[in-house]
């Protein structure tokens, strides 16, 4: 292979182990090594790996990728990854034992911005954990942990969105986006009629609100063309399936429990599982419902660019002023002018 070696500066890398480059695939995303303080490529995007390539990039621990292209690496982990670790640097059980002492780990961190970015990745990666390993019974110690300092984060003399809304990365997974769902869930709770004693359980929901997906196979989730009917019917499944895993963990919480199985219902009586209409859908549903469509929204996925965050409230206020609940998107409308 012809080796390529290019200073690329002004980028955020993010690790990943060599293990996931498969022999007999294209990468579509340029790969790095670490040399003291620059970032050298070592694979360039459209390159084939060969046999002598994966002997050659396992002689290193780790390689890095652009965290933009975060996205592409997901895809293609999916559809050729087979291993059973984890492809981050970091095992399943790291993940619950750094979730259980998350508290402990932010009560040193004196900034509110370093404290939010440990909260939100150190959930991103345990909710990663529970996608890939697909398995009905969950952390539920460490998924409360992560619940407890996402509000603790969020209870703060001041308006946290903007802060949040600069760490979050611009591609699309299920785990960032089921994390970003939860925090703005509390955020929008706060700011609204939550009663206080409530946003745990509404950040709970906001985490847990496509669970569902967990059961649903990944190449299709990740699919960058349209959906047909058959496909999109399977995907609509998982806010049951998603009711299903709450039963089997005990997590009986009714605004909970409404919160993750009614989603995806529309004011107008046009969303599913049930095609409720206006102030039947609870309230924990329809922050949700709005939520996460702003999130989709805003983060990058392979068939359209993203929308600013108030491009994207724009739309749901104008053009989806039938669906969601104004009093939420109103809400995250001051939120947002006040950053
Ligand atoms: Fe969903
Ligand atoms: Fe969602």
């Amino acid at each position: 292979m012809h080796r390529v070696v290019r200073r690329v500066i002004n980028h955020k890398y993010t690790q990943i182990k060599p293990e996931i480059l498969q022999k007999d695939t294209i990468i579509d995303f340029d790969c790095f090594i670490k040399r003291f303080d620059d970032y050298v490529i070592i694979i360039e995007a459209g390159s084939a790996i060969t046999d002598s390539l994966v002997k050659k990039i396992q002689q290193h621990k780790v390689i890095y990728v652009l965290k933009h292209d975060m996205e592409k690496v997901n895809v293609y982990t999916t559809l050729y990854f087979k291993g059973e670790d984890d492809y981050l640097n970091i095992t399943g059980e790291e993940i619950i034992v750094y979730a259980l002492k998350l508290s402990e780990t932010v009560s040193d961190i004196s900034t509110v911005e370093k404290r939010l970015e440990t909260v939100y990745k150190t959930t991103s990666d345990l909710m990663r954990y529970i996608f890939e390993r697909s398995n009905d019974q969950m952390p539920i110690d460490a998924l409360k942990t992560c619940v407890t300092e996402i509000i603790r984060s969020v209870d703060v003399p001041i308006n946290i969105l903007p802060l949040l809304l600069d760490i979050l990365p611009q591609y699309y997974t299920t785990y960032h986006h089921s994390v970003n769902v939860a925090f703005f869930a509390a955020i929008i709770g706060k700011y609204s009629d939550i009663p206080n004693e409530k946003l745990k359980n509404l950040a709970y929901a906001g985490l847990l609100h496509d669970i569902g997906k967990m059961h649903i196979d990944p190449i299709l989730l990740a699919k960058p063309e349209q959906l047909d009917e058959n496909e999109y019917k399977i995907i609509k499944r998982h806010s049951q399936m998603g009711y299903t895993i709450l039963e089997m963990n005990k997590i009986d919480d009714k605004d909970i429990v409404g919160g993750i199985l009614f989603h995806h219902e529309k004011l107008d009586g046009t969303g599913y599982p049930q095609g409720l209409r206006g102030k039947v859908i609870p309230k924990f549903a329809r922050i949700i419902g709005m939520c996460d469509v702003f999130d989709a929204l805003t983060t990058h996925r392979t068939y359209r660019q993203n929308y600013s965050s108030y491009e994207a409230l724009l739309l749901i206020k104008q053009e989806m002023r039938e669906q969601f609940d104004e009093v939420y998107t109103d809400t995250f409308i001051r939120l947002l002018s006040k950053s």
